[in-house]
């Protein structure tokens, strides 16, 4: 195969992937993050502490929390700092006491990416006439009740122009099997968005998800 007479050489095994500058300025950024102690809201946190934001981390998970602290530390650039906090988003005073702890140190708040979520241990399991209370519950609690406790705290300390970023999926997008707690809650995300953004428009907040 070939693109304007170039022979195509990359293969899969061959492609690097590495962690690109953004294409705007997050030097001075406040930014709270969810679910920051793993996986993507982890990535996130390096990519905007080394270009200089100010970034504020929770989870629930205070081993995988501490160690992610550490390692944020030593990615720090141009100003950028970094606060870990242990919240369960399924706790309200937790995350109120956050977003209140985050304006107190930095002053402001910029921007959120909610990312805590959990898939549920009855995922390829149970079909819904097997669903099971608890499961359902926790999917819900953190996946949807969560994002929602964190948008309730971090809209009113939010400047102008900020942006909110909120954990949706493939399965916010249409319907799966055996999967059921997940894709209602992810959905829920979606509507959720959606919602927000029209109501915070008129203070240009952008309110938007990703659907991995
Ligand atoms: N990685 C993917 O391919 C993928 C695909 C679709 C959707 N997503 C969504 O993206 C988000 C991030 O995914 P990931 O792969 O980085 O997940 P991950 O499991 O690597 O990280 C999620 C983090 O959320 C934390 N968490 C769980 N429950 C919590 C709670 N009650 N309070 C606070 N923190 C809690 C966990 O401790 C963990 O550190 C999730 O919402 C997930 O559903 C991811």
């Amino acid at each position: 195969m070939s693109i304007n007479g170039q022979p195509i050489t990359e293969t899969r095994a061959s492609k690097t992937y590495s962690m690109t500058a953004p294409l705007f300025n997050m030097s001075g950024k406040v930014i709270a993050i969810t679910g920051g102690a793993a996986g993507i809201g982890l990535a996130t946190a390096h990519l905007l502490v080394s270009q200089g934001a100010k970034v504020a981390i929770s989870d629930v998970n205070a081993t995988n929390l501490s160690s992610a602290a550490t390692s944020l530390k030593a990615s720090c650039k141009d100003g950028g700092e970094i606060l870990a906090t242990q919240v369960d988003v399924r706790n309200r005073s937790e995350v109120d006491g956050w977003i209140t702890s985050v304006v107190e140190k930095f002053g402001k708040l910029d921007g959120a990416a909610n990312l805590a979520g959990v898939i549920p241990k009855s995922i390829n399991i149970e079909r819904v006439e097997d669903l099971n209370d608890a499961d359902w519950k926790f999917v819900l609690d953190v996946n949807i009740t969560g994002v929602m406790q964190c948008m309730r705290a971090q809209i009113p300390n939010m400047n102008e122009k900020g942006s909110i970023v909120n954990a949706a999926s493939i399965a916010a997008l249409g319907g799966f099997p055996k999967n059921a707690a997940y894709t209602v809650a992810k959905h829920g995300v979606v509507g959720l968005t959606k919602t927000a953004a029209k109501e915070v428009g008129d203070r240009s907040i952008r309110v938007n998800c990703i659907a991995p």
